[in-house]
Parts: C-alpha cells; structure tokens; sequence
C-alpha cells in the first residue's frame, strides 16, 4: 500500500513535468521525432546470398514468363516461414485479399536470359513497419549479379517497382504481390 502512494505521487509529478508540450506562450521542447524505420541491407544481402541453399523455397515448378520487362524467365523464391501465404496468392483470382506479410518476409525473383542462364535478382523484403507505410512497408531490391553491395543497382524506396506493383498491377489487395500460376506450383494443390 506503501508503495502504491508513492507510484501515484511519482506519475502526478510526471504529469506537471512532462504535460504540457503543446500549450500556452511556453510550448517547451519539440516532441522528438519518430526515429526512422530503416532496412540492414548488409545484413539482407547475406541472407539472400544463400537463397539456393538455406532459409528460402522455390515456389514455381518451371521458369516462366513474367511482366519483368528485364528478363526471359524467372523464378520465385520465398522466406520459408512465409512461403505458405505466398503460395495461397492466386494470380488468377482478381477479388482476393490477404493478411499482409509480416517483418522479415523476403520474396526473390530470379532472373534467367533467353538461354536459362542466371541473370540477377529482383526482391520484395519486408521491413518493420513505418518504412514505407503506403506501400506495405517493402525495401526494393535489384540485383544485376550474384547478391552483393556492387550488384545492388536499385534498392529502398525503388519508384518503378512500386508503381508497377500498386498502380499498374492492382496488386495492393495482397500485400503488393501477385503470386505464381495455380497450374506452376511447384507442390501443387498444397
Ligand atoms: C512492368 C511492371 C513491373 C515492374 C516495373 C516491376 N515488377 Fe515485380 N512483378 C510484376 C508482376 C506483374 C509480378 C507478378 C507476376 C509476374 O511475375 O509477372 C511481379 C513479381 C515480382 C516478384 C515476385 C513476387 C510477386 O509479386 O509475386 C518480385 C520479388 C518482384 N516482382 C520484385 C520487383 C522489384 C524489386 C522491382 C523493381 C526493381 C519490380 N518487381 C518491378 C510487375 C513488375
């Protein structure tokens, strides 16, 4: 009971102390700024450097043709804990909406040449939330090599990316993504 009283008189001193930011002819400091959401692309590089081996599964069964202007075939591959979500996306159902993907979800796009050779990397990963509210709060990534800081020719907040996958593709429904054919998956019905 002690206790308490003392807790009480603590938060009313708080209260004069801190209170009154906002008003009157001395408005005290400026509220701090939000401290800004932002992405460890290091970090990410590493983790996507090793998409073939560790922490990502393949979603389509072949490579197919895509909207991806800058390449002949692709492949998706997708955080392991955020594959199941990814693969309920159906491209073909133009009604569905999704629960957003949650922080961390990385989904790569692989790029082939018209001879099946690898040709880089598109990824979508999502960052915590306030990096880029309007738009699902994706980091955009482009790749021309293997995953490395002197690949990395696009990344952040990437306009054309963006654009493509909200305004051109009405993709905002699930999460900015628009999913791999039902007939490509690669374990399909799962
Ligand atoms: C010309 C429009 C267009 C542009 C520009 C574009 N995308 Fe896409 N993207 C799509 C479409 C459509 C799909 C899904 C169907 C497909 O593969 O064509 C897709 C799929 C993806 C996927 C697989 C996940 C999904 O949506 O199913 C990733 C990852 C991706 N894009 C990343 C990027 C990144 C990163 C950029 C910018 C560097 C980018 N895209 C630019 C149209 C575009």
């Amino acid at each position: 009971m002690k206790q308490t009283g003392i807790w009480i008189g603590f938060c009313a001193w708080a209260l004069v102390a801190c209170g009154d930011a906002g008003g009157g002819t001395d408005a005290g400091p400026e509220p701090e700024a939000e401290p800004e959401v932002t992405v460890d692309e290091e970090a990410l590089i590493d983790a996507v450097a090793n998409y073939q081996q560790a922490g990502f599964v393949k979603i389509n069964d072949l490579p197919y043709t895509s909207q991806h202007g800058l390449a002949d075939l692709v492949n998706v591959y997708v955080s392991t804990a955020d594959a199941t979500k990814y693969r309920s996306v159906d491209p073909a159902d133009t009604d569905q909406s999704i629960e957003p993907f949650g922080p961390g979800a990385t989904i790569i796009k692989e790029h082939l040449d018209d001879l099946g050779e690898f040709d880089g990397l598109l990824v979508m990963y999502k960052a915590e939330a306030g990096y880029n509210p309007d738009v699902g709060d994706w980091w955009w990534g482009r790749f021309t090599g293997a995953p490395a800081a002197d690949t990395l020719a696009d990344s952040g907040k990437v306009g054309f990316c963006i654009s493509c996958h909200s305004e051109t593709n009405d993709f905002a429904d699930t999460d900015y993504v628009g999913g791999v054919e039902r007939s490509n998956l690669d374990a399909p019905g799962f």
